[in-house]
């Protein structure tokens, strides 16, 4: 399993210090984009998220909960590694926001609402890197984890098959449920609120790594 602490948690007047805390432990950063229309919630956008590289090792994983992911995915500095994961409900046509996520040199993950029906992603599963199955209703950090998740990433990685295809997990996990998302076959488990909520952040993610064998 790969560790991504999400940084919707931490707190943003130190973003960069928060990051590097995690940084020995984390496999990627993952960052929350939020545009006040596809979520009832802002957060931050290109400009923070390229200000934040200097000085981080570790790739970028971009949660892009926007209408118009083609609008904004050009505008992220994209290094080696990154992915950028765009949600199947968002206005523009997954097609073409997938081929402009390719031209920036970014890997391309796309995800779902927790209501959104799993088979609205299969025509794209050979077109993508990643799935990221929201086991939260996406806006926030910090909510209960919802157990059909588990549900889907099984029927889900049963669809993957043998296709190079990562499944990712987001929202509500910690050391009560990642081992249910990561025997369902989640290869990368996004955790904000049980990484930062904590004083000793490094001691959570280990813990998390101990709760998934
Ligand atoms: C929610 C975000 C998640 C969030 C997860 O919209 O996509 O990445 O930060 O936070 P926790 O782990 O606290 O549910
Ligand atoms: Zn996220």
């Amino acid at each position: 399993m790969k560790l991504s602490p999400s940084l919707l948690s931490a707190d943003f007047g130190r973003l960069r210090d928060e990051a590097r805390e995690v940084e020995p432990l984390a496999d990627s950063f993952h960052l929350d984009v939020m545009d006040g229309h596809f979520v009832p919630n802002l957060t931050f956008g290109p400009p923070v998220a390229n200000g934040l590289r200097l000085g981080l090792k570790r790739p970028f994983d971009i949660h892009l909960m926007i209408d118009r992911p083609q609008v904004y995915a050009p505008q992220f500095t994209v290094l080696p590694g990154d992915i950028l994961t765009f949600h199947v409900e968002a206005k523009d046509d997954p097609h073409e926001t997938i081929a402009t996520i390719r031209a920036t040199g970014a890997k391309a993950g796309i995800s779902l609402r927790p209501a959104t029906a799993l088979a609205r992603i299969f025509p794209y599963i050979d077109l993508v890197d990643l799935v990221l199955v929201m086991s939260v209703e996406p806006g926030f950090g910090g909510q209960a984890f919802r157990r059909e998740a588990i549900g889907r990433i099984r029927d889900l990685h049963r669809e993957i098959g043998e296709r190079p295809v990562l499944i990712a997990v987001d929202g509500g996990i910690g050391p009560e449920n990642v081992r249910d998302v990561v025997q369902a076959g989640a290869e990368i488990v996004v955790a904000g609120s049980a990484i930062f909520r904590e004083r000793d952040r490094l001691g959570a993610m280990r813990a998390l790594m101990e709760a998934a064998r």
